[in-house]
């Protein structure tokens, strides 16, 4: 019998938490500072939680991205690495475990997963070509855009409704879909892509069902058909909870289908398999050589790409151990319970609970804060002040700007809070609800943000802002009046 703690084990008392299926045998040790001295970190740091150091931060929700925690299995596998710049024996078993898991030929190593999507945006995007996609992520878009290429979305629009019983809100809308196909022709469309827990709309993920009829549909007009997996286990794990005619299937024959429905797959290896590094896999030999000649270019050799080969060798581990239930469950379960703790006190959060982590709605939160002020990433800053806690900006700060120098405001205004794979404890979470929450009592403080220094591209990794106004100093002295240590 499978041991599926997720849907077996329950609290006799009733109590609906979530269960560790692991223990804790290495821990970093962690800082919480002074409201104060986090204000001051945070005006140094341009109220941009990407530049915040780690050192100042006592809970690091920005991402699940390198820093899930590893197992001890890929860690005894990083000190069998085989160092080599050629023919690496590393390489030949990562590229036999993705065989194992995706069931697809050829494997190409990269040093993350915007580096598969330059790859990728390089071979086939061409100016003025269009690349559709269910939803886009930010640095897929830029390697597109950067070679004059656009991009079309096809999730329907109740997907951009934080509020919503949808399951399934990173489906493509297939009206949508092929109405585009069919108005601009084929020849204009470079590739389709698949995005799995679809990151920027709060993870969410998408049906088994629905990747089916797009590649059904694909296959009809000779488009090419291309998945980023990077969130696979989250969007796995919802697969086998909420699709029900997926409920018997073993993980492993679900992403065998999946991987069978598509050309060419690309995954950030910082996501998937809990290690640091990215891969192409694939079966069309044509495809394969365009793609090769470009990983020696950008990457490294072809059996290594960019990657460290003790990395390697955990992804290896990391992948197999993607098809544990108990291991793809631990995430969207913690998401869950953060989520209802946060619902209990009437916080708005995005709905149904996704993937990657807890995604506040800031337009609702602080619907006074204008999006050219930057709510979310207002939002961002407000949740560092009252708790150390860094999260990620997903809204109009992450979108690119127009060509001509406008805004382009973003559809979803979202504080993403990542809760990274096995990594956080329940009191952990329960802290940051508790600090969340009273923050959303004292909403009508948080004021926005305007830029004082604004990279062309990518902007939210880099720029720099300044709080409009001194409704920082506002929060801090009502803060400090309810928690004198300043903590
Ligand atoms: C869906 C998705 N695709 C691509 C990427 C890019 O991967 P990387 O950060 O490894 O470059 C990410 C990273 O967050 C992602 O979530």
């Amino acid at each position: 019998m499978s041991n599926n703690a997720y849907s077996r084990v329950r609290f006799f008392s009733g109590e609906n938490v979530p269960l560790e299926t692991h223990k804790v045998r290495m821990v970093q040790r962690i800082y919480l500072r002074h409201i104060l001295d986090r204000h001051k970190v945070l005006a140094e740091t341009g109220n941009n939680t990407f530049l915040l150091p780690n050192r100042d931060v006592f809970l690091d929700m920005l991402t699940d991205s390198g820093v899930n925690a590893m197992s001890e299995a890929q860690y005894a596998a990083m000190f069998m690495a085989d160092d080599s710049y050629a023919g690496s024996e590393t390489f030949y078993r990562l590229e036999s475990a993705t065989r194992e898991f995706f069931g697809t030929k050829y494997f190409l190593p990269a040093h993350q997963g915007r580096a598969c999507e330059n790859i990728l945006a390089t071979a086939y995007v061409k100016p003025g070509s269009y690349v559709i996609t269910n939803y886009h992520f930010t640095t897929t878009k830029a390697h597109i855009t950067r070679l004059g290429g656009l991009v079309f979305e096809t999730v329907a629009d109740d997907a951009a409704k934080t509020k919503s019983d949808n399951p399934f809100k990173g489906n493509y809308d297939m009206g949508k879909f092929r109405a585009f196909v069919e108005k601009t022709g084929t020849d204009k469309i470079a590739f389709a892509r698949i995005e799995l827990g679809t990151n920027l709309i709060g993870g969410q993920p998408i049906s088994l069902a629905n990747i089916r009829e797009v590649s059904q549909y694909c296959r009809e007009k000779g488009l090419k058909l291309i998945l980023d997996a990077s969130l696979l286990a989250d969007n796995l794990y919802f697969l086998k909870v909420r699709e029900k005619a997926l409920a018997r299937k073993s993980l492993a024959s679900i992403v065998r289908e999946l991987a069978s429905l598509v050309d060419i797959i690309y995954f950030s290896g910082r996501k998937l398999g809990c290690a640091r590094g990215g891969g192409i896999c694939l079966n069309d030999e044509a495809d394969y050589r365009l793609l090769r000649d470009f990983v020696p270019l950008f990457e490294g050799f072809l059996t290594y790409g960019g990657m460290s080969v003790r990395e390697m060798e955990a992804m290896a581990v990391g992948l197999r151990e993607t098809l544990d239930i108990d291991v793809i469950s631990q995430t969207p379960l913690f998401v869950e319970a953060l989520g209802e703790l946060l619902v209990e006190k009437g916080v708005p959060v995005v709905t149904p609970f996704g993937g990657l982590g807890l995604h506040l709605d800031a337009s609702s939160f602080i619907p006074h804060v204008p999006q050219e002020h930057y709510p979310a990433g207002a939002l961002g800053s407000a949740v560092y002040l009252v708790g150390g806690i860094r999260g990620m900006e997903r809204g109009t700060l992450s979108e690119q700007r127009n060509p001509d120098g406008s805004e382009r405001l973003s559809n979803m205004e979202l504080l993403r809070l990542a809760v990274p794979k096995r990594v956080f404890t329940l009191s952990q979470l329960k802290f940051v609800a508790d600090r969340v929450s009273w923050l959303y009592e004292r909403r009508d403080l948080i004021g926005g943000l305007t830029f004082s220094d604004e990279p062309q591209t990518l902007r939210f990794f880099l720029g720099r802002l300044k709080p409009i106004g001194d409704w920082q100093e506002k929060l801090i002295a009502a803060f400090l009046k309810d928690m004198p240590s300043g903590l």
